[in-house]
């Protein structure tokens, strides 16, 4: 090995060595796609993982693969239920495989703002959302807040039949490719670490996405601009496997949970605020924002609510009312 290599090799093997576990310690992969600064997910991460190798040394330790380097959304539960990583947190629409029942977030305009997410998954119908998966061998643990989903274009978008004819890509969920179909648009499954390549070279047009997503992802960059929707919602749950819970001594497994209520009571108090800032983040880098009036906005929701119809069955008119009320 030459010396320059020699020195890449050590630096890699500390760095690896500095994720903070020891011999002995439970160990704790956490999987995730998107930026670790300046976003709703990535901040809760690292502060979960600060606090779990802070407060749990010596028995267990966290390890945290931010931006897609260990798996991708499309990977990452599978490999849990292998046992190859402990902690994921993927959108909600990433679960369409194991649960039916989270399509009621997909739905277009389900939510008026996160307020009202957050006061559904906390009410009776929301957590048991949670223990939908057990039987597939999932639990859900928390739901963590990304935020309200805004939509951009290659062309500006006002009118959601501005959308006619683009190319837009959707998370892997079936109620997405419905809403943009709905808009006369071209929806394309694509995982999110290709979103960027793909609206730069044409592959796509446009996209949805959350402010803080738009602004870590630099989408803003390669579209005309972004349209303050708030059509929908992106949140995440963060899941581990049954197995692996199970195998977690009661009090290991309890200030484990303990740190993570916390996290996500904290965290999902400044999601909003993270967003806001993204959004002038955007601004400030020269991106385009355009708002709609009342009766622009009016037509978004005209052509997309009949979406609600398509899977009423899959996520229960029990839920979407509950939804409605706390909505209302
Ligand atoms: C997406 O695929 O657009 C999002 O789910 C990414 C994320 O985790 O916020």
């Amino acid at each position: 090995l030459t010396t320059a290599a020699t020195a890449l090799a050590l630096a890699v093997t500390a760095n690896a060595a500095s994720a903070a576990c020891d011999d002995g310690e439970i160990v704790i992969k956490f999987a995730h796609v998107t930026n670790t600064d300046k976003h709703p997910k990535g901040i809760a991460a690292s502060l979960l993982e600060k606090r779990v190798n802070e407060e749990m040394d010596g028995t267990a330790c966290m390890e945290v693969y931010p931006n897609s380097t260990l798996y991708n959304d499309d990977q990452v539960l599978e490999a849990m239920l292998q046992g190859d990583v402990q902690l994921a947190a993927p959108s909600l629409s990433k679960f369409e495989k194991f649960t039916k029942q989270f399509r009621l977030f997909d739905l277009p305009f389900m939510f008026k703002n996160i307020e009202a997410v957050d006061a559904f998954q906390a009410s009776d119908a929301g957590s048991a959302m949670k223990d939908s998966m057990q039987k597939r061998g999932l639990q859900g643990l928390a739901f963590w807040h990304n935020g309200m989903k805004q939509m951009s274009a290659n062309k500006p978008l006002l009118s959601p039949s501005d959308a006619n004819g683009l190319k837009f890509r959707v998370q892997s969920s079936d109620v997405l490719v419905a809403q943009m179909d709905a808009i006369g648009g071209s929806p394309q499954k694509m995982a999110f670490s290709e979103v960027y390549g793909a609206l730069q070279q044409g592959v796509v047009d446009g996209q949805e996405n959350t402010w803080s997503n738009i602004y870590g992802q630099k989408f803003f960059e390669v579209q005309d601009g972004i349209t303050e929707t708030n059509h929908g919602v992106l949140d995440y749950l963060v899941v581990a496997s049954v197995d692996w819970l199970d195998s977690l001594d009661a009090e290991v497994r309890d200030q484990f949970m303990t740190i993570m209520d916390e996290v996500t009571a904290t965290r999902n108090a400044e999601s909003a605020k993270v967003n806001q800032e993204a959004k002038q983040a955007i601004i400030d880098a020269g991106g385009t924002v355009r708002t709609l009036d009342a009766a622009q906005r009016q037509e978004w929701v005209d052509t997309m609510l009949p979406v609600w119809d398509q899977f009423k069955e899959d996520v229960g008119q029990d839920n979407i009312d509950a939804a409605q009320s706390i909505n209302a």
